[in-house]
């Protein structure tokens, strides 16, 4: 077994997933439980996690250094690296920051850890801080431009350090790199890399969800259901479905800021799944509550409240019907409780509003069976379950919905831009024919504004920023390459047929640093 010491980095599991996928059993554990637990299980490599902080600050967490000496391998990725070269004599300062793509440029020589990799490929760096000094004993793998020592080994104590993460989608034969590192461990990677996705396949039990959520649920109670049309709630629909039958109660509330047609593909999904949703409109109350706020947390905030309020709403009307109704049901999956700090040392990026956007006290259990898998894990269950391509090929669509898009105030008028320019921008890249190649495509109302010249005429206009995105599972996105032709016609569209916009850009920017939402 391979232990993952988690110093709070948003991809932990994700390191835990790849292992998974090459066959190795993991254990994730808290820095101070380290020691403990290599005493109680047959522990054969360490891997020390990213973390948000710096090693040099007073409150940062760390190790017990005697870890360094059991004689088992290690490898620090980002801060784990920083902290080994930190513990061990080296030293780390707040360095060149780098976020986003880069090339690493291997050494000459031959190293175990470097076993199947091309001499330069593309990786992933996420950190503020770099090693200027090397411990004792190490040398230096790779480099990329910036980071001199991005790839190091201690040969002889078997220790080695990343400053990428060769845990992220994106970050070229990373899955070879932990291939490397659990053959120097003495395991024995059982499958190869090409039959990964088979194996991820075969691990995710349907039989087990279902046993799980009954007995979550027991034998009397009923459960609500917070759906939206997205894939994560139609695939814990589903599950619930087939497990608890008709003590699930599918409730769809329309708040106003969802995509068209979303309460027509609701009825939809819930035909073929065979249970009638019940739908809220909640779309006056909604404009409402968030009248004159700016901020995106509040607004996240707001919108979890007013949700939780609804189906509490709604269980007291279930209850007078003499229905034992105790749970609710969300489609929250492992990015939206990472990123709303879902770990010990972790930061919170933004707080989901169906994890940290919800009220401190609430009246029904929360039954979340997606919880720890990502995207693409769900997508895969839901075509087990016999979903169909149109149900599971959605695009991701926040559960606040045009609020987290409209930066500022959302007004009645600014949503009506945006949702115009929406449909705009699905239906053009529908007609180009890469609408399903898309993971996510959306406009944001910037709030920021610039000067056009329509028909001869100064205008003071909204700059709209374009966003699409290529991505698996939402840990790290590229941006999508549309050839120019498409957004040209795009940006057209917009300028032309929404009135009050002034300019169209294009989002370039990579995730990390950006993250894909602009709230
Ligand atoms: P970010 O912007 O964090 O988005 O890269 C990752 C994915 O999560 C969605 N998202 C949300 N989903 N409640 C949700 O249900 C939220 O508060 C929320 N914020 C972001 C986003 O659309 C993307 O798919």
């Amino acid at each position: 077994m391979i232990i993952i010491v988690d110093f709070g980095s948003q991809t932990t599991h994700l390191i835990a997933r790849r292992l998974k996928e090459i066959g190795i059993q993991t254990s994730i554990t808290d820095p101070d439980d380290t020691l403990k637990k290599i005493k109680k299980r047959k522990t054969q490599g360490i891997i020390l996690s990213g973390g948000p902080a710096s090693v040099y600050e007073k409150a940062a967490p760390t190790i017990n250094k005697d870890i360094f000496n059991l004689r088992i391998p290690i490898l620090g990725i980002c801060y784990g690296m920083q902290l080994t070269a930190h513990l061990l004599g080296g030293k780390v300062v707040s360095g060149k920051k780098e976020y986003g793509p880069t090339i690493l440029q291997m050494a000459n020589g031959k190293w175990q850890m470097a076993n199947k990799l091309p001499k330069q490929f593309t990786v992933w760096m996420s950190h503020g801080d770099g090693i200027v000094k090397l411990p004792k004993d190490f040398k230096v793998i790779g480099s990329s431009d910036s980071v001199p020592f991005a790839f190091v080994e201690n040969k002889k104590r078997k220790i080695f350090g990343l400053q990428f993460h060769p845990e992220v989608e994106h970050t070229e034969h990373g899955l070879q790199i932990l291939k490397n590192f659990v053959d120097i461990c003495g395991l024995r990677a059982s499958l190869t890399i090409q039959t990964k996705i088979k194996n991820q396949k075969s691990k995710i039990k349907i039989k087990e969800l279902e046993e799980n959520i009954k007995k979550i649920v027991g034998e009397k109670d009923y459960v609500l259901g917070a759906v939206s049309g997205g894939v994560d709630s139609t695939v814990a629909a589903a599950l619930t479905a087939k497990a608890i039958g008709k003590k699930f109660i599918p409730i769809y509330v329309d708040n106003g800021l969802m995509r068209e047609g979303t309460e027509e593909h609701v009825i939809k999904i819930f035909k073929k799944i065979g249970i009638k949703p019940v739908i809220v409109n909640a779309v006056g109350e909604t404009l409402l509550e968030l009248k004159k706020i700016t901020d995106s947390e509040q607004k996240r905030k707001i919108i979890g409240n007013l949700y939780i309020k609804i189906f509490e709403r709604e269980m007291k009307k279930m209850k007078a019907q003499k229905l034992p109704v105790r749970h609710l049901l969300q489609g929250t999956i492992y990015s939206d409780v990472i990123e709303s700090q879902g770990t010990k040392n972790s930061a919170k990026i933004k707080s989901h509003h169906n994890v940290g956007g919800l009220p401190k006290k609430m009246k029904l259990k929360l039954l979340e069976p997606m919880r720890n898998f990502y995207k693409d894990e769900v997508r895969k269950i839901g075509r087990e379950l016999g979903l169909p391509e149109e149900f599971i090929n959605k695009q991701p669509f926040p559960g606040p919905g045009y609020a987290v898009r409209i930066r500022g105030e959302v007004t009645e008028e600014r949503l009506r831009m945006e949702k115009k320019a929406d449909e705009i921008v699905l239906s053009e890249l529908e007609k180009a024919g890469i609408l399903p190649q898309v993971f996510l495509s959306f406009p944001v109302m910037t709030n920021a504004f610039s000067t056009a010249v329509k028909g001869d005429g100064r205008q003071f206009g909204e700059v709209v920023a374009l966003r699409i995105v290529d991505s698996k599972d939402i840990m790290t996105s590229t941006w999508s390459r549309i050839p120019y032709g498409i957004l040209q016609k795009i940006s057209s569209r917009i300028v032309n047929e929404v009135s009050g916009v002034s300019r169209v850009v294009y989002d370039i920017t990579t995730k990390p640093p950006a993250t894909m939402e602009w709230e």
